[in-house]
């Protein structure tokens, strides 16, 4: 089979080195891809965005199966694009990856069905989000309408700062249409689980439980990212926790996606806090997370091709979903600086005895042939073990034994889930 992957990052590279498990995969081709990918997969360069050259692309090669990863492709509808050609995908139509692309839509969609959410307020006009945030309880949470590349986001402690969170989004326009409207809403509190599951518009199945990292710095400070490292499973997410989800959130959300004529099939992402009140949604996202799919993959027991493609096929019920015991820890590498700006073109080394547990994020090949960074996330160290303690320390491990100059990471990651399960 030709297998075509759209994105070009460290879940990019989880996905492609999971689904070459499968004999029957004869080569996997990475639209963009990178310069670490490029050692598994054939990197043609051709942009996640460009919906049309990926298109043209697959249909030129005869792709048997394409999987889109990035939320910017599904929401500008590249499934549907593909589909149009008979090319069977892994992923949401456009009309239901809005469930990520517009929060809007998310909020109204829970407030509908009864999905436990934070409570909000939507505006569309910055004078009267100006004027509710001079009442409103606070701390309070402002969040851009659409996609903001994980930066929509903007926790606000004083009035001061929820005014310029809204100053900042609606007029001046700091993350361009996508804040066109804004949601404000209630700031929950409690420990948050990402739960990332597969569903054909049917069924859904839970994959294993993570937990990110997403502040640049060690415990929990210094600037929002994509993600510094993740752990599974979640010690938070226990087993009455994941039942009540299942009731409460994951198949009254399949379903009102579904009654509301946008049947979501491929990886749907729960991002969650465990309230005080119970499991709430915060944020759903239409895809695979990054860095949850480095933890979350590895630990996946059985062949990821045949379960995406009952997915596809709306036989996700009559497929068994495995995952092993173990605990899988991810340690970003990153490039100082990041998220903000950084120095691009070291040279990265990676020992070969340890490639195969390192994902390759933000990389590419100079002229000399070598790995070089070029992005803010460079490399995702990941290790399988028994124990949480002792993935944590083969991460570490793996992220002592690469290198790159600038190179950061945070030395804390799964430093809370330990503290959880000592206390649990
Ligand atoms: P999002 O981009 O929606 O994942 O939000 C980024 C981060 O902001 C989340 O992972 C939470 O840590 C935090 N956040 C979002 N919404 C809320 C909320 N209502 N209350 C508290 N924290 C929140
Ligand atoms: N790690 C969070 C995300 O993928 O959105």
């Amino acid at each position: 089979m030709k297998i075509m992957v759209v994105g070009g990052g460290g879940r990019e590279h989880a996905i492609i080195k999971k689904i070459k498990e499968n004999k029957a995969v004869e080569t996997v081709y990475a639209l963009p891809g990178n310069g670490g990918i490029a050692r598994d997969a054939v990197c043609v360069n051709i942009g996640a965005k460009d919906i049309d050259g990926i298109v043209a692309f697959a249909v030129e090669k005869g792709i048997d199966y394409a999987i889109v990863a990035p939320d910017d492709p599904l929401v500008l509808g590249c499934v549907d694009a593909l589909e149009a050609k008979g090319i069977p995908c892994f992923g949401p139509r456009a009309n239901a990856a809005i469930i990520e692309g517009s929060k809007v839509f998310s909020k109204d969609l829970m407030k509908k069905y009864g999905i436990p959410t934070a409570k909000y307020e939507v505006f569309d006009d910055a004078e009267k989000a100006l004027e509710y945030v001079k009442t409103a309880p606070i701390p309070t949470v402002v969040k851009a309408d659409g996609l903001a590349l994980g930066k929509g986001v903007i926790i606000a402690m004083t009035r001061e700062e929820a005014r310029d969170a809204v100053i900042s989004i609606m007029q001046d326009k700091q993350f361009g249409k996508s804040g066109d409207k804004i949601v404000i809403e209630e700031f929950l509190e409690g420990p948050e689980v990402s739960v990332l599951s597969f569903t054909d518009g049917n069924t859904v199945v839970p994959m294993i439980s993570s937990m990110d990292h997403k502040r640049a710095k060690d415990n929990d400070t210094g600037l929002n990212t994509g993600g510094m490292g993740t752990v599974a499973p979640n010690p938070y997410y226990t087993a009455g926790i994941a039942a009540e989800c299942m009731e409460k959130i994951f198949l009254p959300t399949i379903r009102a996606m579904k009654a509301e004529g946008r049947t979501f099939k491929g990886c749907l992402y729960f991002g969650l806090m465990i309230t005080k009140d119970g499991p709430k949604v915060i944020e759903y996202n239409c895809r695979f997370g990054d860095p949850e799919t480095q933890v979350v993959l590895p630990l996946l027991d059985c062949d990821l091709l045949t379960v995406m493609q009952a997915v596809t096929n709306g036989k996700l019920a009559d497929t068994e979903v495995k995952f092993s015991d173990k605990h899988a820890c991810c340690v970003i590498l990153a490039s100082e600086g990041y998220p903000e700006s950084y120095k691009k073109g070291f040279t990265i080394d990676i020992p070969d005895a340890v490639a195969d547990k390192v994902y390759v994020a933000g990389a590419s090949v100079n002229e000399k042939g070598e790995l070089v960074t070029s992005g803010g996330r460079v490399l995702g160290c990941t290790a399988v073990e028994d124990t949480l303690p002792a993935a944590i320390e083969a991460a570490y491990g793996i992220c002592d034994s690469v290198s790159f100059e600038n190179a950061y990471c945070r030395r804390d990651i799964g430093a809370r889930a330990l503290k959880a399960l000592a206390e649990a």
